[in-house]
């Protein structure tokens, strides 16, 4: 579960600034599984939230807008790669019912809307789960195929949809109107879609999680060869523009879609009344598993289309149809275990280990059970029977317990308060904020606090060691180190330089698949650049929660250089004051940060990292800012225009020299340096009696001559 997000107007500056390179990075990400490999790994709310998210702390810090940043590439990026297409009539969705009872409402509101005292006659079609597509023809002609899209704009992937074998590039037969829009579901037989998987298994690629997002990535594929390559399918259920009638029935309909050439769905009966919508349900029911495609439930429809005009839409949902959906699935079984499983970030999550059940076509052996607060809150006991479900294709849930069945020896959940990890490090809960009393606010989430010495956090503490912002390592992405943790070749970052120097695993290298004397020359050359590291990025890449880029400068800044920097992380884990006092006295490091390296710090095994590290690595000190300046430890303001530099590198150069640059004027200002056009901040400066300069003095102050060049 993520952890809950700082409201936009608590962030300090250096938050804002990670959080917006962390949402510049994830977004990215997931614009790469969703454009390139067709792999959405988050759903669009999700990312939209992410989007809104990234606009908000922009909107705050406009300054901090970077030149990648998501909002300025989202436009681009996420719109299609394929034109838009406007449906001639919009593509609706359907209104759910989810009972009998739904069902006989439904039937009975059709007749009070049309006044019938007669039964009505429906279509029970299965509710095919893929994705839906409109297929213009002119004069019989394939002519365009669009998606879905918000129902009323789709995309143009007419070269993608021709290459499905299903769908006729001509009509057949004969009486089709000279334009007619074809709707219906794009989609994988089972078979089909277990050979794509076993194939991309096979060549080490992703695989998919279900049948209908498989569909959905191989229609948008750029290349509409890697569509061909696939066996997508398609059924016609339903048209959208016409030039002129062409049936009386949604029956008649299907039929002489079946006749122009297109699959229909054999399993569709033609019903009649509210006792006919329950059988049709019952029955498609039973004979879901045999279909070999996913279906979601069963799409009622009046069959006669003149009444289907009167009765007409309701929003975006026509009057005249509804999807009876199936219930997620559901069986009991025993729970024997609970485990705890530690995630990337640390979260443990506890799983339920299962007698062996099928449900909905698929064995279960484990389930989420969530976190602690919901064992508690559901009561559930090893021993227990449970309700298990499993809907679509999310992760199986433990709804409740069947109390009945408890056995007497059945134990409540001792929830653990150490990762299972060989180190056993204490599990905490995240704090969320405090009280009215000033106590803290726990989270439901709890984390192993072991870091990098807990063997399931470390593969990602790796993947951060290597990546751009901190040790930027080539050649070390994620699948190698994978590879080389799993071998364990490389267990800890100080192994990485190791395995620069060892040469018997080098030339065991040398001899891979894959690998050569190339990569290995080029693997050791990037490893061996690293050696020389700044202290920020050292300090970037230890991981430690709560101190990103931004962060890690600061401190770098603050204390110069490694040892001065370590001392002082040692003494803040013991809990000197003094070091204390120096740290929070750092521009923009909060209670957090200081809680976090203490954390860190106190943690045998990150000191062991560390250590390891040090003594291979050359750390550079970084610029601290001077103390030995006219202008060091004033706050400055710098206003008006300034002629011989930017504002940028006013800044950096005054910050540079040890000054404090400040956006506004106060008690505090020590100087204001005003250029022309200077307004407010003046007035302000004069009237609380600030030293104000032009640019010229100050710079002659600084020891900076007018020509751009320092003094001496
Ligand atoms: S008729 C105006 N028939 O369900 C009604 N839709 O929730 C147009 N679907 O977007 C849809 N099987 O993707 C219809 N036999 C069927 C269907 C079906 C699956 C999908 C379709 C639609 C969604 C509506």
């Amino acid at each position: 579960m993520p952890e809950p997000l700082k409201p936009v107007d608590a962030l300090t500056e250096a938050e804002a600034l990670d959080e917006l390179t962390a949402l510049a990075d994830e977004m990215s990400a997931h614009d790469i599984r969703y454009y390139q490999d067709q792999t959405p790994s988050i759903s669009d709310e999700a990312y939209d939230a992410l989007k809104v998210r990234n606009a908000a702390i922009e909107a705050r810090f406009p300054h901090l807008v970077r030149d990648n940043s998501p909002s300025l590439r989202v436009g681009a990026a996420r719109a299609s790669q394929f034109a838009p297409v406007e449906h001639g009539v919009p593509m609706l969705s359907l209104d759910n019912a989810f009972s009998d009872e739904d069902a006989l409402e439904f039937d009975a509101r059709i007749r009070r809307f049309l006044r019938l005292e007669e039964e009505v006659r429906y279509t029970a079609e299965p509710k095919i789960d893929g994705l839906s597509a409109s297929l213009r023809y002119e004069r019989g002609v394939l002519v365009r195929g669009a998606t879905r899209g918000d129902g009323r704009v789709g995309e143009d992937v007419t070269a993608n949809l021709k290459t499905i074998k299903e769908i006729p590039h001509r009509l057949a037969g004969s009486g089709w109107p000279d334009l007619i829009e074809i709707r219906g579901e794009v989609y994988f037989r089972h078979e089909d879609f277990a050979a794509l998987n076993a194939a991309a298994e096979a060549a080490g690629q992703k695989t998919y999680v279900n049948a209908r997002n498989s569909a959905s990535g191989s229609l948008r594929q750029i290349d509409p060869q890697i569509t061909a390559q696939r066996s997508l399918r398609f059924f016609a259920y339903a048209w959208g523009e016409l030039s002129a009638p062409f049936a009386e029935t949604q029956t008649e309909a299907l039929a002489k879609l079946a006749d122009w050439g297109f699959r229909t769905t054999a399993e569709t009966r033609t019903v009649a009344g509210a006792q006919g919508l329950l059988e049709a349900y019952a029955r498609m029911a039973q004979i879901r598993p045999t279909l070999g495609f996913d279906i979601d439930g069963v799409v009622y429809k009046v069959d006669r289309l003149d009444w289907q005009q009167r009765l007409g839409f309701v929003s975006r949902s026509p009057r005249w149809a509804i999807a009876r959906k199936f219930p997620a699935e559901q069986a009991r079984t025993r729970l024997e275990a609970i485990d705890i499983q530690v995630g990337r970030t640390g979260a443990v999550t506890p799983v339920a280990r299962l007698a062996p059940v099928l449900v909905g076509g698929v064995t279960v052996v484990n389930a989420t059970l969530h976190n602690a607060d919901e064992i508690a809150r559901k009561d559930i006991r090893v021993g227990d029977t449970v309700i298990l479900q499993r809907a679509g294709d999310v992760i199986p849930q433990v709804v409740g317990v069947v109390l009945e069945a408890r056995p007497a020896d059945a134990v409540p959940f001792d929830y653990p308060t150490h990762c299972p990890c060989p180190l056993h490090t204490p599990l905490a809960r995240d704090v969320q904020g405090e009280d009215a009393e000033g106590n803290p606010i726990y989270g439901v989430v709890r984390r192993c606090t072991g870091e990098f010495a807990c063997p399931f956090q470390r593969i990602e503490h790796l993947i951060h060691f290597c990546s751009r912002r901190a040790f930027d390592i080539e050649g070390l992405g994620i699948k190698q180190l994978q590879t080389f943790f799993d071998e364990g070749l490389i267990k800890a970052p100080g192994d990485i330089f190791r395995l620069a120097r060892n040469e018997s695993v080098l030339a065991a290298l040398r001899e891979r698949d894959g690998y050569g004397e190339t990569s290995v020359r080029n693997l050791v050359a990037s490893i061996e650049a690293r050696r020389r590291i700044p202290l920020d990025r050292f300090i970037n890449a230890l991981g430690i929660r709560h101190v990103g880029e931004t962060t890690a400068v600061v401190l770098a800044r603050g204390y110069g250089d490694k040892d001065a920097f370590l001392e002082a992380m040692h003494k803040v884990a013991a809990g000197d004051a003094e070091a204390i006092h120096e740290l929070d006295a750092l521009d923009q490091i909060g209670e957090a940060v200081i809680e976090a390296v203490a954390a860190y710090f106190s943690e045998e095994h990150n000191l062991g990292l560390v250590n390891d590290l040090v003594a291979q690595l050359d750390i550079q000190p970084v610029a601290r800012p001077k103390t030995d300046t006219a202008v060091a430890g004033k706050t400055v303001v710098f206003t008006g225009s300034l002629e011989r530099m930017t504002r940028d590198e006013a800044k950096a150069q005054a910050e540079g020299l040890g000054a404090k640059v400040a956006s506004s004027v106060s008690k505090k200002t020590d100087i204001v340096v005003a250029g022309p056009g200077a307004g407010s901040k003046l007035k302000t400066a004069t009237e609380l009696g600030v030293q104000v300069m032009t640019e010229d003095e100050w710079l002659a102050m600084i020891g900076v001559t007018t020509d751009g060049q320092a003094d001496g």
